[in-house]
């Protein structure tokens, strides 16, 4: 009994005094935080260690949806671009040597998401890593975002530097070439700013996805802008554009999207049937009287209020997307949505992706441009 005592006080002060020498060898400096400096092999070893088991612990519980849709690569890839690739590099680009000094230093992504599995990399993509410069994702209760990052990083690995670009800007315009566009604006066109990575210069989406901006009203394009940007709507992938963009640049875009092409949506990329289109367009043009849903078309139809949106042509899966995300509580933050809210929580799924199917086989080309289309600004200024 007393020895057994003796023994635990004696590790007892072990302990205290490593503790102590720890605190001491803090306290006095002698560790070297330059970041122009490698850790030790000891430290980088235990943080490493430290870090792979934390994300694994963490990462245990997550089940991960499937994940081979196109859709969701290439609009992971399009913000993968523009938030992720200042830091990890893309395939074709050039390092940045500024980024290659920080420590740790950002890996190439290529080759370090295959240490990871998927739940992972979405535990890393959501939450960050702290102390290394890894941020955590915006709006944190967006895991469809997040997820369309993780679809994009899976399939990254076997992506040529052609088929990148193609994936995350797609086919894109010529380099400036001007001396004095350069010296203004710079050399690169692929700013954060940029919204062809996503929403293609005529308004039309690259992903199934995102929105159709092409015959939105002004009225609506600015507002959700300006909501993005407040961070009333919440959106990993809008939140950091629109924050980057001031009144000015806001108008110019709302204008230049509102007036662009008012092209028919290609097919919508879910399989949908007559029924399913007549089911939907029951529910869009008399509503779900035992449930209280009101008819869609009341407030987005053709006699609408400017700053509601036009559905007619939106994407069958961007349509689902949003009416999931209210009814999880998203987008209700705004007077706007508050009102879209209600409304969604009374839709049953089957009924959501009805009414999305009806309203994705609406071609509108009737619908006339609001105004003439302006041309595309040359050298697209970088909106500051
Ligand atoms: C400000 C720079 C920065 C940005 C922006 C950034 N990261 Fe990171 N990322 C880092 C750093 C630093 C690490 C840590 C590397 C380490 O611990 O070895 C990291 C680690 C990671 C890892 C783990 C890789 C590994 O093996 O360590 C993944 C995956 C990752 N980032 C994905 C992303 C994605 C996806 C985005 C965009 C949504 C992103 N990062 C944006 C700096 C950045
Ligand atoms: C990385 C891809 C990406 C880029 C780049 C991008 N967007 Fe978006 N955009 C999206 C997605 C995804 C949504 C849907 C967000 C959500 O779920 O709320 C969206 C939504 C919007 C909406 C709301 C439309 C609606 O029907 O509610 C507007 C307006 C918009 N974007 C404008 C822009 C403009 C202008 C730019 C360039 C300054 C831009 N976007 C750049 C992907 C992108
Ligand atoms: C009382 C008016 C009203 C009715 C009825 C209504 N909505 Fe809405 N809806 C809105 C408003 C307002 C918004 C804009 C919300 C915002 O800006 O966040 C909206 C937005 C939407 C959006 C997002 C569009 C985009 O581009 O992001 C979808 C999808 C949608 N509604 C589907 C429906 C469906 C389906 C119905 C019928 C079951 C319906 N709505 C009925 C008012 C209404």
């Amino acid at each position: 009994m007393a020895v057994a005592g003796k023994t635990l006080l004696a590790g007892f002060g072990v302990a205290l005094v490593l503790a102590l020498a720890v605190l001491f060898f803090a306290w006095s400096g002698l560790y070297n935080v330059g970041a122009s400096q490698p850790h030790w092999a000891l430290t980088r070893w235990f943080l490493e260690f430290g870090l792979r088991r934390s994300v694994a612990t963490h990462s245990a519980s997550i089940t991960p949806p499937t994940l081979d849709d196109k859709n969701l690569v290439i609009l992971g890839a399009g913000h993968f671009d523009g938030g992720c690739a200042p830091c990890h590099g893309a395939p074709g680009g050039r390092s940045d040597p500024i980024v290659d000094r920080m420590l740790p230093e950002p890996p190439e992504l290529g080759r370090a998401a295959s240490n990871w599995s998927t739940e992972q990399l979405f535990w890393i993509v959501k939450h960050g890593l702290k102390f290394t410069g890894m941020p955590a994702w915006v709006a944190q209760q967006r895991d469809d975002e997040v997820w369309s990052v993780v679809a994009f990083l899976r399939a990254l690995p076997q992506m040529s530097a052609s088929q990148y670009r193609l994936f995350a800007i797609g086919n894109p315009e010529p380099r400036p070439n001007d001396g004095a566009e350069i010296a203004r604006n710079g050399m690169t066109m692929e700013a954060l700013t940029r919204c062809v990575r996503c929403h293609r210069g005529d308004g039309q989406p690259r992903s199934a996805l995102v929105p159709r901006l092409a015959g939105q009203s002004q009225a609506y394009v600015e507002r959700a802008l300006r909501e993005f940007a407040s961070g009333s709507r919440q959106s990993g992938i809008m939140e950091p554009i629109a924050v980057a963009l001031d009144g000015a640049a806001i108008t110019a875009l709302s204008a230049y999207y509102t007036g662009a092409p008012n092209l028919a949506p290609s097919a919508p990329p879910i399989a949908s049937n007559a029924d399913q289109i007549a089911r939907g367009k029951e529910i869009a043009t008399k509503g779900v009287a035992e449930s209280g849903v009101p008819p869609c078309l009341v407030c987005h139809g053709g006699n609408r209020a400017p700053s509601f949106p036009k559905l007619d042509g939106q994407y069958a899966p961007y349509i689902v997307g949003q009416i999931e995300i209210w009814k999880r509580g998203l987008r209700s933050k705004s007077g706007y949505g508050a009102i879209m809210g209600t409304i969604a929580s009374r839709l049953t799924d089957a009924q959501a992706l009805d009414v999305a199917a009806f309203f994705a086989s609406i071609e509108t080309p009737a619908e006339r441009p609001e105004r003439p289309i302006p041309p595309p600004r040359r050298g697209g200024r970088r909106a500051r």
